[in-house]
């Protein structure tokens, strides 16, 4: 063994058949419960297709509920299509997070040649456009998880004003977003341009999430490898969570590793069970380092003050601490001030408290009368010196000026 210290991983695996089918980025071939999504989306893309410019579509959703998988499909269909003038560029604005890098994407998906040389904006789009003019296209930019795009307002402004600049053809904007708050975060114009037309895709059901997850299992494990009962509490768990198809699907492949790991030759129900609990952390972590900056501040505000122990003797049992929610904001505004930046007023604060909450990272409960009047406590969800560790790691090398100061 000792020789041979990678021998282990091309055997065969006793439980998988094709792993990564059961990956949450596997985009399967039929999209269950979303022909009426995928019509939506393909009635608001046939003007576009005739060559006329269509509206702008706006897709709010939770995550997990296959919103990215059935854009992707659509967009496939498309670049299908023979002789349409449409041109599409998916951009996933997570790693295109300003006007300039979706711009740059832009060129580089569709004029390779010239996005080499590293031009300045205005040149970029001048190129852009007058690519459209040649021969009247119409390009379709999907800004996947648009909320992350750091100049939002003047990336819309951009593309919403290049449509006067073209002379033939034109831009059409389709944009993504899980963030309820988001819509209230933009510039009017910005708001009446994006959201033209909106469309809602709804949470998964437990049993929509099981028939989802049969599917899957049935590629990616062996025959008789997994109990039923096992795909049917992965589906429930991830439907009473959030009715997130990713989080049903990593708790699923984590419960086959798990199996696999000890030898086992079945995926059972107490497999699943260890597996929910890893992968709703790592789903959280992951969700922390995507919000927006000044929620990511208030939720390490949250984490700093957990840490340390409330003021408040009698809000810390145990492990829970619950801390209030002024304490809070005054953490936060301390944060910001020494990162030279300027807090949201306490209005947005407590917006962005209840986004928090909807999103499964903190719990708020109304305290009772006696402790400072009416208050809010506030309890953050999950392990505070990990969610810590994980937003410092992203916050310091975005700014890392700041970080001797906090
Ligand atoms: N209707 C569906 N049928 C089959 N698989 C789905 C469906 N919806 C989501 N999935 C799977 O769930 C995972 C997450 O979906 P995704 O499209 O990324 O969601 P979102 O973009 O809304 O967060 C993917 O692996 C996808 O294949
Ligand atoms: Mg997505």
């Amino acid at each position: 063994m000792e020789d041979e210290p990678f021998a282990g991983i091309f055997k065969e695996s006793k439980i998988f058949a094709e792993r990564e089918v059961l990956s949450p980025h596997y985009i399967p071939q039929h999209l269950l419960f979303r022909d009426a999504q995928i019509n939506e989306i393909v009635k608001a893309m046939t003007p576009i297709l005739r060559g006329e410019k269509g509206r702008n579509l706006f897709i709010y959703g939770k995550t997990g509920t296959g919103k990215t998988s059935c854009i992707k499909h659509v967009i496939s269909k498309i670049r299908d299509l023979p002789t349409v003038k449409a041109r599409v560029s998916y951009v996933n604005c997570k790693i295109y997070n300003s006007r300039y890098r979706v711009l740059n994407k832009i060129t580089s998906d569709h004029m390779p040649l010239y996005a080499k040389r590293g031009y300045g904006i205005i040149d970029i789009y001048e190129h852009i456009i007058n690519w459209i003019d040649e021969d009247g296209k119409i390009l379709i930019v999907v800004l996947d998880e648009i909320d992350v795009v750091k100049d939002l307002d003047d990336l819309v402004y951009t593309l919403t004003r290049a449509n006067s600049d073209i002379k033939s053809g034109g831009i059409a904007i389709i944009g993504v977003s899980n963030r309820i708050s988001f819509k209230d975060d933009l510039d009017p114009r910005s708001r009446s341009t994006l959201y033209e037309k909106e469309l809602v895709f709804p949470p998964y059901n437990s049993t929509e999430l099981s028939t989802i997850l049969k599917d899957r299992a049935e590629k990616g494990f062996k025959k008789e490898k997994v109990d039923p009962a096992a795909i049917n509490l992965a589906a429930a768990m991830a439907a009473n969570e959030s009715g997130d198809a990713r989080l049903a699907l990593m708790i699923l492949s984590k419960a086959g590793e798990l199996t696999e790991e000890r030898n086992l030759s079945l995926v059972t129900v107490d497999s699943v069970r260890e597996a929910a609990r890893n992968a709703e952390e790592e789903l959280a972590y992951e969700l922390v380092n995507t919000l927006p900056e000044h929620q990511r501040l208030i939720v390490y505000a949250i984490a700093l003050l957990s840490i340390q122990g409330s003021r408040y003797k009698k809000l810390t049992e145990g492990s829970d601490t619950y801390i209030f929610s002024g304490e809070v904001y005054s953490k936060y505004a301390g944060i910001s001030e020494s990162m030279h930046k300027e807090a949201k007023s306490s209005r947005w604060y407590r917006k962005y408290i209840s986004d928090l909450e909807m999103q499964g990272l903190i719990q708020t409960y109304e305290s009772g009368k006696g402790i400072r009047g009416h208050t809010k406590l506030i309890k953050l969800a999950y392990p505070p010196e990990k969610i810590r560790s994980t937003i410092e790691k992203t916050l310091f090398k975005e700014n890392p000026e700041s970080a001797a100061s906090v």
